[in-house]
């Protein structure tokens, strides 16, 4: 037990008496990169304040959520606004509609969505419509893909789950139901091609990060998305994007409009919450019309469709202009090129690969195309970085295999001090 220490290390002490690793989920724990992870006092902007009162410019952005920056007024008012009118209802409400309507508007090839709490539960009642829709029980997966922590998904699923080297069949999985998930290379389109002929009329849905997150960011190879629909297609099988972690990032519609994609249903997360617990499943319509009560495909959620949640994420989508977009491609260019030349300077070879706001430096002399290429990152490396890192007030995620998030709260001046922080930090990790 720390008897003295940071405020940090005394609340973690307490913590892990009574939670598992002393956190609420896996990653938050410091496992990948060493240390006492950060107890959060406060947050505002791009900044995140810790119980000691030290300011970090934050780049984990609640894994993605916080687009706008912490504590941003107008999802606080409407979360204010909403909660004075009472905090659950389990019975429909306007405010549902409202983010319903903001949601199919930026994906205007879905006719209809399904509200749930996390993305863990959207993939999860998906796949569960995807095989009812084909009659199939297959789900090819990619490797290195994290689709949340529901059983059959957690084979190969990257960041996470490769931090902890869990078995590739995660413990308390039963083996029937890891039999039916197959795991494809990410960017390798001809490799999914194969599965699919090697498994005639067996696979219901190919489901993909269409900008990988969970193992760092890895953009998606020019065709791949497209090859995907088209083999798809001929093997019958459906489409699944999973843009819990692209949607209303990479753009105004999400990677489905970057890389004008034609899905047959999407999830999506994170930001549409305004940093609530809110998900969401939506596609065409005769597939989501077999979703309960409509159809026979069962599920459901006390929370879902949660008042306050659903004013957050319109207040979100609402601030959420082209203007803001911009803005964070800008910020996201300059983090990149500082980075860039930050690695140069302190002569460490490495590639920078970013899409809009999504971000991730690899110690790796080659492109990072998939999981195989993205373990090679020197990860030790990183783990002395981030602490260099954190030392010079800048959170990074505390895992070498994440994505790093810009929030449009963030300026050029963070973002030049985070690569004169970054360079002097690698400087130290490699000295
Ligand atoms: C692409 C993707 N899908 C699904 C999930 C699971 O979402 P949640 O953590 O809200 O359950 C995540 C979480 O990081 C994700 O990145």
């Amino acid at each position: 037990m720390t008897v003295e220490g940071t405020k940090s290390e005394v609340l973690y002490d307490a913590a892990r008496l009574v939670m598992p690793g002393g956190v609420s989920s896996p990653v938050r724990a410091f496992k990948a990169v060493g240390g006492t992870p950060l107890f959060i006092d406060h947050a505002k902007g791009c900044k995140v304040v810790d119980a000691d009162g030290k300011s970090y410019v934050d780049y984990v952005a609640s894994w993605g959520a916080i687009i706008l920056g912490h504590a941003n007024p107008a999802i606080l008012s409407a979360i204010t606004e909403a909660a004075a009118k009472g905090t659950s209802f389990g019975a429909p409400h306007e405010g549902e509609i409202r983010l319903a309507k903001l949601i199919l508007a930026r994906m205007p090839r879905l006719d209809m969505i399904r509200f749930v709490n996390s993305g863990t539960e959207a993939t999860q009642s998906v796949i569960r419509l995807a095989r009812a829709a084909t009659r199939r029980n297959k789900i090819l997966k990619f490797d290195g893909n994290y689709h949340g922590a529901t059983d059959s998904l957690l084979a190969k699923a990257g960041s996470g789950v490769a931090t902890f080297e869990l078995p590739p069949d995660a413990q308390g999985v039963p083996p029937g139901v890891a039999a039916d998930t197959v795991v494809a290379r990410y960017n390798d389109a001809s490799h999914v091609e194969n599965i699919l002929r090697a498994n005639p009329e067996q696979v219901a849905a190919v489901l993909v990060e269409p900008v990988a997150g969970n193992m760092g960011c890895v953009p998606p190879k020019a065709g791949f998305l497209q090859e995907l629909r088209r083999v798809c297609t001929e093997h019958g099988a459906l489409l699944i994007v999973d843009e819990v972690m692209t949607g209303f990032r990479v753009a105004p519609g999400g990677a489905t409009e970057l890389y004008d994609l034609h899905p047959d249903l999407v999830c999506v997360g994170k930001v549409i919450g305004g940093g609530l617990p809110v998900a969401a499943y939506a596609g065409r319509r005769d597939l989501m019309e077999m979703v309960a009560p409509c159809g026979p495909v069962y599920q459901a959620g006390t929370l879902s469709g949660n008042p306050l949640a659903m004013a957050a994420g319109a207040a979100a989508l609402g601030e959420l202009t082209d203007s803001v977009y911009d803005k964070l491609e800008s910020l996201g260019s300059r983090l990149e090129i500082g980075l860039r030349s930050a690695c140069q300077e302190a002569r460490v070879v490495a590639r920078v690969q970013r899409v809009g706001s999504m971000i991730s430096v690899f110690f790796n002399d080659h492109p990072i195309r998939n999981f195989d290429d993205a373990q090679r990152s020197d990860k030790k490396l990183y783990g002395k970085l981030f602490h260099a890192l954190l030392a010079r007030g800048v959170y990074l995620p505390p895992s070498a295999l994440e994505s790093w998030f810009i929030t449009a709260a963030h300026t050029p001046k963070d973002i030049d001090r985070t690569s004169e922080a970054f360079e002097a930090a690698l400087k130290e990790a490699v000295g």
